[in-house]
């Protein structure tokens, strides 16, 4: 079992290139089973969650060929299933974004029901009650759900809460149906703007992406398309908070800085020097030691969840005490069991978790228990004295493409290890 070791307290120096977007590749590629032909996609994050899409596309009948340069070419001409197994949304439960494509594309779907996980319940009940009202008959067997359609139909859907996967559904679903899809207190996030001018460029005619509502207007066929994966905002951000706690300075580049708006705020505030240089790179320098702030969730533009458990870490080592409030998912704090193993002082009280600064945290062996928990240790890795050895690194390797090269490459002592080389002492 591979997992990290962290010799910490060594400055970073130097350039990090960030990948395409994991959150934007997954629902892109669940994109490509709306129209035959041939799609070209670039910048595609080499990542495990990437390749869990690609093999459960590849069960439906699509072709995917993976080029060297984060190319993939598809087709899914051949599109002959409609069925995603347990086995497969089990590991990753982004795969329940082939529902509404499938539906529209088919008329039916079986998609396995994701179930709870690291992070909390994370029900997908908006978007079944939006393929309702656009007319699917829906039925719960034995684990999975099978959704019927000869052809979906517009319909006006308000999500309770704006989900990014229920939104990215909804509008693929949408523009293959008959008439027009309002979808109301819709995620604003940039990877339902990327996913949209996908559709739009596939010949969709869609109104209102980066606002709450979003109309679209269904058409019978789509086109395929060449498109290019966005940078993932959250690598971007979360290697800002990399130089935050390793102090040295970094150069981000292949970044969107207005995607990064407010958590350049925040950081800022904390005593982070930034500068956007060009209109892709971010400059980040720690100098001394940071300020505490408070820090609350948010569904896009709001300070993404993603990066809670990263700032945690700043803030574990800032001035002062600072409130971390979580407003997205109910059970995001799993990391902070580990990071107390590291010395800090942290207390979680319902959804807030109280951050009192100390002056430094000691290196120990942590356990990651999901993919952002697992970014947040290895920063606590690099902010501490002596080694960290972080284990459940499959979790990091879900969504950060060879995070441990990258830090190294910018002076980090990061290397990986299988679990009897390791040496914790
Ligand atoms: C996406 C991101 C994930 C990010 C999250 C919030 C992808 C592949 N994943 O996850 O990295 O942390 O957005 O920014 O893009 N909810 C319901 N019913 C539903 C759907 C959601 O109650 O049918 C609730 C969730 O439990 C959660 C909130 O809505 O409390 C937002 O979740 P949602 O935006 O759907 O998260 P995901 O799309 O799963």
């Amino acid at each position: 079992m591979d997992c990290l070791e962290i010799k910490g307290g060594r400055t970073l120096s130097g350039t990090i290139r960030i990948s395409g977007a994991k959150n934007a590749a997954l629902p892109i590629l669940s994109a490509t089973l709306l129209a035959e032909g041939a799609f070209r996609l670039s910048e595609v994050p080499s990542l495990e969650d990437v390749r869990i899409f690609a093999e459960l596309l590849r069960e439906l009948g699509v072709e995917i060929k993976s080029l060297e340069d984060s190319t993939f070419l598809i087709d899914s001409s051949k599109l002959n299933s409609h069925e995603a197994p347990y086995e497969l949304v089990r590991r990753m439960r982004a795969s329940v974004l082939v529902l509404g494509p499938l539906v529209a594309r088919l008329g039916r779907a079986r998609v396995s029901l994701p179930g709870g996980c690291a992070i909390g319940a994370r029900p997908i009940d908006f978007h079944l009650k939006g393929l309702e009202l656009m007319g699917a008959k829906l039925e719960i067997r034995q684990g999975f759900v099978e959704a019927r359609a000869r052809r979906l139909r517009g319909a006006q859907i308000y999500f309770d809460i704006p989900s990014v996967t229920g939104t990215e559904n909804l509008m693929m679903a949408a523009c293959l149906a008959k008439g027009k899809t309002v979808l109301e207190n819709a995620a604003r996030e940039p990877e339902v703007v990327a996913l949209g001018n996908m559709l739009k460029e596939m010949g969709a005619d869609i109104h209102g992406l980066g606002t709450d509502t979003i109309i679209i207007h269904g058409s019978r066929h789509l086109r395929p398309v060449t498109c290019t994966i966005i940078p993932d905002r959250i690598e971007a951000g979360t290697y800002l908070m990399a130089a935050g706690a390793a102090g040295g300075e970094l150069t981000i580049e292949n970044c969107v800085p207005e995607h990064l708006d407010t958590v350049m705020l925040k950081l800022k505030a904390a005593g982070l020097k930034l500068k956007i240089i060009d209109s892709d790179k971010i400059r980040v320098r720690r100098r001394g030691r940071l300020n505490s702030v408070d820090v609350k969730t948010q569904p896009y533009p709001g300070f993404p969840t993603d990066l809670q458990a990263q700032i945690m870490v700043l803030m574990a080592v800032a001035g002062k005490l600072s409130v971390i409030t979580e407003t997205i998912f109910e059970n995001r704090f799993m990391h902070v069991a580990e990071l107390k193993r590291l010395g800090a002082d942290i207390r979680v009280e319902g959804r807030s978790a109280i951050v009192r600064g100390v002056k430094h945290l000691n290196g120990a062996p942590v356990m990651a228990t999901d993919l952002r928990a697992s970014a947040c240790l290895v920063l606590a890795g690099l902010a501490a004295k002596g080694t960290t050895l972080v284990q459940g690194v499959h979790h990091l390797d879900r969504g950060y493409e060879r995070m441990d090269e990258k830090l190294a490459q910018v002076g980090a002592r990061i290397r990986r290890v299988k679990m009897q080389d390791s040496d914790p002492g």
